[in-house]
């Protein structure tokens, strides 16, 4: 809006430093400020959002004036979860919002966006590895425990099929049959507890990505349409390059499986991002530059699920184990990376975050 002066001039660095979505709204909702990220957010710059109405370029699905009402009279701060946020010209993101009216103006208040994706991220991984880790533990135990009498029962039950009718052989055949599962699902359960730790070296993410690929093309992911958008120019992480191709495999299987009989698309996308920094228990960061997106134009995750689909056991499908995920998040974890998804009916994205091998990685022993 020409001519319109800010009546509340904001300590310069701090605000232009501030790393989140930041604005600044006056009591007739008109934005005040933009901070450099909600200019970036917002895709306009600071001059040409001035004075414009706030809810006109910022298209939130809550009741944000009665919130903002409620902040400046209780002159307190306000939290909104989950709420999603766009600008108009893009799909929403989910986002946590926090409001508060400024100490000297109430009237002012101030908004900050949190983008969802990044901290979720945050919380859901530490959680996986601590739940996977007991879960885990108890299922191998008892998958060894278990293994043996079912051997016996089954051979058993061979046994006398040798002896019975046809048709009451089918009853002991079935025995058999159901026994085998049973050991598979085990063997599966012992061999995710065996995982052993990642013999890391310096890897190019697309050789990862291109075997597991390979080997999904000619197998399960045979009626799917790859699609490939990499950048090649992204350095090389820090992995073990056959963990990381189970991540890799396991992502499209799930995509393939998801997408049915008809097929559909996968993409898997590349690129370099460094918004995200991991902090690890020594209390040193580590940027997660490497972003390998796996997405698929399938039906989505159920939602009755979504929330805890990198848990051990959680499974949507009619035989599925539900170690997949929680394996991809194991080693994940043990790589000192992220994973994180993001999923609607018709696109599904797991997002794999990745450090960028240092020159001291693999000069000197990992610990
Ligand atoms: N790309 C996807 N699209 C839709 N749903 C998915 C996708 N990936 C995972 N899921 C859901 O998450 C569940 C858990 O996946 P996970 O790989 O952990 O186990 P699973 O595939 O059921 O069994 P397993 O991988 O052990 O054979 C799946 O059963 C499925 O319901
Ligand atoms: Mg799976």
């Amino acid at each position: 809006m020409k001519g319109y002066r800010s009546p509340y001039p904001v300590p310069g660095v701090i605000w232009a430093s501030l790393p989140i979505p930041a604005i600044l709204i006056d009591a007739d909702a008109r934005i005040v400020e933009v901070n450099p990220t909600g200019e970036a957010f917002l895709n306009a710059s600071t001059r040409s959002l001035m004075g414009q109405p706030a809810w006109d370029r910022l298209l939130i699905d809550a009741p944000m004036e009665e919130a903002l009402g409620r902040a400046r009279a209780n002159r307190a701060p306000l939290f909104i979860n989950d709420v999603d946020v766009t600008t108009g010209e893009r799909p929403p993101v989910q986002c946590n919002l926090q409001i508060a009216p400024m100490h000297d103006n109430p009237a002012i208040v101030m908004l900050l966006i949190h983008p969802r994706e990044i901290s979720d991220r945050l919380g859901r991984s530490a959680q996986v590895k601590s739940a996977a880790k007991s879960a885990i533990g108890m299922a191998e135990m008892l998958a060894h425990e278990i293994k043996n009498p079912l051997a016996g029962i089954s051979g058993a039950a061979q046994l006398i099929g040798m002896s019975l009718g046809p048709e009451d052989r089918e009853l002991a055949d079935l025995i058999v049959e159901e026994t085998r599962r049973i050991v598979k699902l085990l063997e599966q359960v012992e061999q995710f507890g065996n995982l052993r730790p990642p013999e890391r070296r310096p890897v190019n993410i697309h050789d990862a990505l291109d075997r597991a690929r390979r080997s999904a093309m000619v197998g399960f992911a045979a009626k799917m349409t790859m699609v490939e958008d990499y950048d090649p120019s992204l350095p090389s992480t820090y992995a073990d390059p056959d963990q990381l191709m189970q991540v890799f495999l396991n992502l499209i299987k799930n995509a393939a499986e998801a997408a049915g009989p008809q097929g559909g698309t996968i993409r898997l996308h590349t690129f370099y991002d460094l918004a995200l920094r991991l902090r690890r228990k020594d209390g040193k960061g580590r940027q997660l530059a490497l972003q390998i997106e796996i997405s698929d134009d399938g039906p989505g995750l159920p939602p009755d699920i979504a929330a805890n689909v990198f848990e051990p056991f959680v499974s949507g499908r009619e035989n599925g184990t539900g170690l997949g995920l929680a394996l991809v998040s194991k080693i994940i974890s043990d790589h000192e990376g992220w994973i994180a998804v993001d999923s609607v009916p018709g696109r599904t994205v797991f997002r794999v975050s990745l450090p960028v091998a240092l020159k001291t990685d693999g000069a000197i022993s990992p610990e």
